[in-house]
C-alpha cells in the first residue's frame, strides 16, 4: 500500500516507518526535521523535507496519491504551547488541517491521527476509558482534542479515520532534551552519571508504553478500527518506582535532586485500552522491565551523544 507518514523522522514516526517497510508498504515520509533526524528515516522510504503548513503539501500529496496517511508531525512541547499558543495552533491545528484536507483531496482511504492521553487531565477514574471527561491542561493537549473534533466534523463521510490517545511512550530514539519523556532523560543522565530531578514527592504516576506496542496499534488501525482509541498498558508506575527500576537495570546509583512540584501537573495516569483490544485485538506485549532493558541498551550505545537535562513529564 502507498502510505504517507508525517513526522516520520521523529521518535514514534521512524519506528512506525520501519515496521511499515517490513510489511512491504511503499512509504513517503514528510518531516521538516525541526526535531526528527534524517538518520532515523528508513533508507527504503522516500523522504521530502517539508513543513506541514507549506502550500506544497497539496501537490506532494496529489503526486504521491497515498492510500493511507499517518499524521504524527507536531509541535509537542507543552511549555512551548503555553508560552506561544499561536505557534502551537499554527502547527497542530492549521498544519494538521492542511494535511487532512490534502489527504481527502488525494482520495486517501484512511487517516490516522496520533493524539494524547493528556486529554483526560487529572482523571477521576483509573484506568481511564475513552468516555471519560476531557480536561486539557495545556494548549498542546487542547489542540489534540480540537483536531479530533475536526476529524469528526470534516473527515466524516470523506475519509475513514482513527485517532490514538497514547499513554507515555518510551523507547530507543526518544530525545532526552527539554520536556522529553522522563524515561529517556533518566536513562541518558544515569549513563552520563548526571543527577536526575524529581519534581514534588515522586509519587505521581504514569502509564509507560513501549514504542513497539504503539507501532503495533498504529499498524492494526490501517485497515480496521474507527474513531478514538486509548493505547496504553493500564499499569500505573510512579516516578520513584521508575527510578528504582532504572537503577537496577543500569546497576548505577543515580543521584537525585529534588525540585518543587509542578503546578497543574497530572497526578495519576493510566489508560483503559479495552476498546482497541475488543475491536482490533491489540494489546501491549512489552512489560516495563523488558522495554526499559531494550531502551537502556540503545541509550548506552549512544552514550556521549545524548544527555538530558530535566525530568520531563
Ligand atoms: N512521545 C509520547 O509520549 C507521545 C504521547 C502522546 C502523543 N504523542 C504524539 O505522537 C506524535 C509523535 O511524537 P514523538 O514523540 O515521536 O515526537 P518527535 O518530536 O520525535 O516527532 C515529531 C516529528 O514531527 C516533525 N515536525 C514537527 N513540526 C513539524 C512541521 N511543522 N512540519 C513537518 N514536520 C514537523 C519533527 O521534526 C519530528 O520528526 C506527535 O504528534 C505527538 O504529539 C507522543
Amino acid at each position: 500500500m502507498k502510505i504517507l507518514v508525517t513526522g516520520g523522522a521523529g521518535f514514534i514516526g521512524s519506528h512506525l516507518v520501519d515496521s511499515l517497510i517490513k510489511n512491504d508498504h511503499q512509504i513517503l515520509v514528510i518531516d521538516d526535521l525541526s526535531f526528527g533526524k534524517k538518520e532515523y528515516i528508513n533508507p527504503k522510504a522516500d523522504f521530502i523535507q517539508l513543513d506541514i503548513r507549506d502550500k506544497q503539501v497539496e501537490k506532494v500529496w496529489a503526486d504521491f496519491a497515498p492510500e493511507a496517511v499517518y499524521h504524527l508531525a507536531a509541535q509537542k512541547n507543552v511549555r512551548t504551547s503555553l508560552e506561544n499558543p499561536r505557534l502551537d495552533a499554527d502547527i497542530n491545528i492549521l498544519g494538521a488541517l492542511n494535511v487532512l484536507q490534502a489527504s481527502i483531496k488525494a482520495k486517501a482511504k484512511k487517516f490516522i491521527f496520533v493524539s494524547s492521553c493528556g486529554i483526560y487531565g487529572d482523571a477521576k477514574i483509573l484506568p481511564t476509558d475513552e468516555l471519560s471527561l476531557e480536561k486539557p491542561l495545556s494548549p498542546y493537549i487542547l489542540n489534540k482534542l480540537v483536531f479530533e473534533r475536526y476529524l469528526k466534523i470534516i473527515a466524516e463521510g470523506k475519509i475513514n479515520w482513527s485517532a490514538t490517545r497514547l499513554a507515555n511512550v518510551y523507547g530507543p530514539r526518544q530525545d532526552p532534551y527539554g520536556e522529553a519523556g522522563v524515561i529517556s532523560i533518566f536513562l541518558s543522565n544515569a549513563i552520563a552519571n548526571k543527577p536526575v530531578y524529581i519534581f514534588g514527592d515522586g509519587l505521581q504516576t504514569r502509564d509507560f508504553i513501549y514504542v513497539a506496542d504503539v507501532v503495533d496499534a498504529l499498524l492494526g488501525l490501517l485497515d480496521k478500527g474507527k474513531e478514538i482509541y486509548n493505547v496504553g498498558t493500564g499499569q500505573e508506575t510512579s516516578i520513584l518506582d521508575l527510578l528504582n527500576k532504572i537503577k537496577q537495570i543500569s546497576a548505577q546509583d543515580i543521584k537525585i535532586e529534588n525540585k518543587e512540584a509542578i503546578v497543574g501537573e497530572v497526578r495519576r495516569s493510566a489508560l483503559d485500552s479495552s476498546k482497541i483490544k475488543n475491536e482490533i485485538n491489540w494489546q501491549s506485549k512489552f512489560s516495563l522491565a523488558k522495554g526499559l532493558e531494550f531502551t537502556y541498551k540503545w541509550f548506552h550505545s549512544q552514550s556521549g551523544r545524548l544527555v538530558g537535562d530535566e525530568e520531563g513529564k
